[in-house]
């Protein structure tokens, strides 16, 4: 689906990409930021490229965590077709390079020296071969827990630290008659909760286990123990979990029907966008069990290969846009993000913000920072498949004993390398 928002010949303005002369052609902009939150936050990317005079042309494919559009982008580079820029996670950034079909923003990126300010955690998927091939526009993370004010107090009043007192916490807001946990039983947030069980297990084993996909610590003692967590917390779901969005599931802390949702910040969009207040309506705290710690996904935009000066001008001036230290803050104050540069202020941001973008700095200096495996930052595709396979059978109550369902995931992985 191809929606024309804003046409070429309604530029404002003459835009001059890097090369001096060519104009810049209309974007078309192929992402999965369709929930309410998202599309407010691209709605600060159109607007930005508009006042540059640089139209949008818009390819949304619905689906929380982009497989959907995955899918979508592989047919219309098939076909020949790609689009001008492409919302992209991670390793999937690092195979499409290694296809050759990526563009190069190496130009723009020394003139603006990105080298100094993007932190080498996002570089390593920005870059490929040494070459600057995609624009980071945020950092999520996923070890979040969205919690409503409201149902916190009237269970309490005390933040869980700890995987016994999140649990006391559960135990009370079901007594209360809420659905304890908001989930969204799709297997990319059957995996973003499980990325934090994993890290509550420890900084050390989430590394051996997801990063270095180390056989021991996929199959042991440690795994056996997040997939017993996992196996207790699916007691605290609804039962129309299953398949249900995760802004839908948001939506449903953000009115008061459900308790707590584990989620990347993401979340937080929904709630800004429903006119919560952090502190007041709704509470931001890190998965018990992984205060310090920050597992990471950063949004960026992955420039393919497109013919004609114009176009080459619209990828560069679109690349300069996002990195810009104004945009970066005016972008993820919207989005729930924290901006994916080291020198943006976070005066603009709420309370959350503000927390996020001070773990992810303590985190990238104490070693506490990793990718997320449930979104394609700690392995290739083909592994995240094959742990969302084995986690989404856990959750579908597949497998009783965490022992068992560890060794399951050490075998999946082996099979997916
Ligand atoms: C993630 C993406 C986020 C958010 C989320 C839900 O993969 O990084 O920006 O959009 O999916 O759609």
């Amino acid at each position: 689906m191809k929606i024309v928002t804003k046409g070429f010949a309604s530029a404002m303005a003459l835009t001059v990409g890097l090369a001096g002369a060519a104009r810049a052609e209309d974007v078309e902009v192929l992402h999965w930021w369709t929930s309410g939150g998202e599309a407010a936050a691209l709605n600060v990317l159109k607007e930005d490229l508009a006042s540059k005079g640089i139209g949008w042309i818009d390819m949304p494919v619905a689906g929380g965590g982009g497989e959907a559009a995955m899918t979508a982008l592989r047919a219309r580079v098939t076909a020949g077709d790609p689009p001008t820029a492409v919302q992209m996670l991670g390793f999937d950034i690092q195979d499409w390079a290694a296809e050759g079909a990526l563009g190069n923003l190496d130009a723009v990126a020394a003139a603006e020296g990105w080298d100094a300010v993007i932190p080498g955690a996002l570089q390593r998927f920005s870059k490929y071969d040494g070459h600057w091939i995609a624009a980071p526009v945020n950092v999520h993370s996923t070890n979040w827990v969205w919690i409503n004010k409201a149902a916190l107090d009237a269970a309490g009043g005390k933040a869980p630290e700890t995987f016994d007192e999140l649990i006391a916490v559960l135990d009370a807001m079901k007594a209360n008659d809420l659905t304890a946990i908001a989930h969204g039983g799709q297997p990319w947030q059957d995996a973003t909760l499980f990325d934090a069980l994993v890290l509550a297990e420890g900084t050390d084993f989430y590394k051996q286990a997801f990063i270095d996909l180390d056989p021991a610590a996929l199959g042991g003692d440690k795994m056996a123990a997040a997939f017993d967590k996992l196996i207790k917390l699916r007691s605290y779901f609804d039962s129309n979990f299953s398949g249900r969005d995760w802004n839908l599931a948001s939506a449903m802390v953000i009115n008061g029907e459900a308790g707590m949702q584990f989620m990347g910040d993401w979340a937080k969009g929904e709630f800004l966008k429903a006119g919560k207040v952090p502190g007041t309506d709704f509470i931001c705290i890190r998965f018990p069990g992984t205060q310090g710690a920050v597992t990471f996904n950063s949004d960026q935009f992955a420039m393919f290969n497109v013919s004609g000066e114009g176009k080459l001008a619209a990828q560069a001036a679109m690349a300069t846009a996002i990195e810009s230290p104004t945009f970066q803050s005016a972008f993820n104050v919207v989005k729930g993000s924290v901006p994916a540069r080291t020198d943006v202020p976070d005066t603009a941001f709420d309370d959350c913000g503000k927390k996020g973008i001070k773990d992810l700095a303590e985190a990238n200096t104490n070693g506490t920072l990793f990718g997320s495996m449930a979104h394609g930052h700690a392995a290739p595709a083909s592994v995240k498949n094959a742990t969302y396979d084995v986690i989404t059978a856990v959750v579908n109550g597949e497998y009783s004993d965490g022992a068992t369902a560890a060794k399951a995931l050490a075998d999946a992985v082996a099979a997916a390398q």
